[in-house]
């Protein structure tokens, strides 16, 4: 039971929270204002933005659960009514209900702008202005290595070859072995890749296409194989240790040298003009005997010399010679009844004399200025 004095105690405990609450809320009065609903400020104040008016809706709700919630004073103002001497409960009980409804109508009348006021902020950020100009979608196109690799395929399709897919991650047997590099051949050391733990090795040149067309396709074969090669080369201007080649073979009865310099010479005609010349130099490669690299006359100066050929009138393309008897074994085709030839060049390297370009790094940068060019 409670007496006098302490019944004057909650009334003013009571006073107190009005007060506290008062104080906490003044901030949030300005949003009553009507003139706020309608125009989203109130004169003399910085307009809210759409993320402030959503903090300032998390703080009232707050508020609310702090003033109001069952573990607030009010509410443990509320059970102290019971306590109250019986002749005075019902007055102290309406003084509790009124302050505790004035202030939550205070509280509801800001609740309520705020929520009117977000919503039409929301309309007006979602809102789509019909009369601005569409926005143009880009239009991609094919990569310049991506553009010559069409090109030399589209020339052997018309040749008669097929395009063979060729796998970026090889065994030994393929990478090496099978295109007669037997371990510790010095060759290994010049075409070091990269080599997973499983005794796996990324593909170092599309040579590798050879064996594998052949145990597809056995004999007769004509194919070209497009396709990345990678190599534990340091990047510079001429250099990247991801690039792409294209390998072709051709492997028939009575197949010979003549055969080679005559598609090597047709298919550079067809990139670069019918005047384009063609010339073998004697060379090695493990997988070829004889083993030739070959040149064709410059597209720029036609052979007098310029800065493309670096005045010698001749540009480098790639290797090639007759498939060695122990690669045609290796992929299961008889050498006493077949023989064949291959060549293998680089494409990036072709795409920037093509394009003069400086620096074959450029083709993998990615730099959208500079692959824009070419459209
Ligand atoms: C080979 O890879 C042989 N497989 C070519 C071949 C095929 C010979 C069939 C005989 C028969 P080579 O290592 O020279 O050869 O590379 C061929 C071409 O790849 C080069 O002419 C060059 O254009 C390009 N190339 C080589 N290393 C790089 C590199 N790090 N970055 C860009 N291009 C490269």
């Amino acid at each position: 039971m409670s007496d006098l004095n302490s019944l004057a105690e909650l009334e003013s405990q009571l006073t107190d929270i009005k007060h506290a609450f008062e104080q906490e809320f003044e901030r949030f009065a300005r949003f009553s204002d009507p003139v706020f609903v309608k125009t989203g400020t109130v004169p003399g104040t910085i307009a809210a933005q759409l993320p402030d008016l959503q903090s300032y809706q998390d703080i009232l709700a707050q508020l609310r659960t702090k003033y109001f919630g069952k573990k607030s004073a009010l509410a443990a103002a509320k059970k102290s009514i019971g306590r109250v001497a019986p002749e005075e409960r019902s007055s102290f009980g309406q003084f509790v209900q009124q302050t505790e409804s004035s202030l939550l109508a205070k509280l509801e009348i800001v609740e309520q702008s705020l929520r009117a006021r977000i919503a039409t902020e929301r309309i007006k950020r979602d809102s789509i202005d019909v009369t601005l100009p569409g926005r143009r979608p880009r239009h991609g196109h094919l990569h310049p290595i991506t553009l010559l690799r069409e090109k030399i395929e589209d020339v052997f399709v018309s040749l008669g070859y097929a395009i063979e897919d060729g796998r970026e991650i090889e065994t030994d047997f393929y990478n090496f072995d099978a295109l007669n590099i037997p371990q510790n051949h010095p060759a290994r050391a010049e075409q070091d890749t990269f080599y997973t733990t499983a005794g796996l090795a990324l593909r170092s040149q599309t040579s590798t296409v050879q064996i594998h067309a052949m145990q597809r396709r056995g004999a007769p074969v004509r194919m070209i194989a497009p396709g990345r090669v990678f190599r534990r080369d340091t990047p510079d201007p001429t250099h990247n240790p991801m690039f792409y080649q294209v390998e072709g073979l051709c492997v028939d009865r009575g197949i010979s040298m003549a055969h080679l310099k005559g598609t090597v010479g047709e298919f550079l005609r067809r990139m670069f003009g019918p005047d384009t010349r063609t010339r073998f130099r004697p060379s090695y490669f493990p997988f070829t005997e004889p083993s030739a690299e070959f040149d064709f006359s410059c597209f720029k100066c036609g052979g007098s010399g310029c800065r493309i050929c670096k005045n010698s009138g001749w540009i480098e393309l790639g290797g090639s010679g007759m498939v060695h008897p122990n690669v045609l074994r290796a992929a299961g085709v008889d050498p006493t009844e077949f023989s064949g030839f291959a060549f293998g060049l680089g494409i990036d390297r072709m795409v920037a004399l093509m394009y003069s370009l400086d620096d074959i790094r450029l083709l993998f940068e990615n730099d959208i200025r500079f692959l824009e060019q070419f459209d």
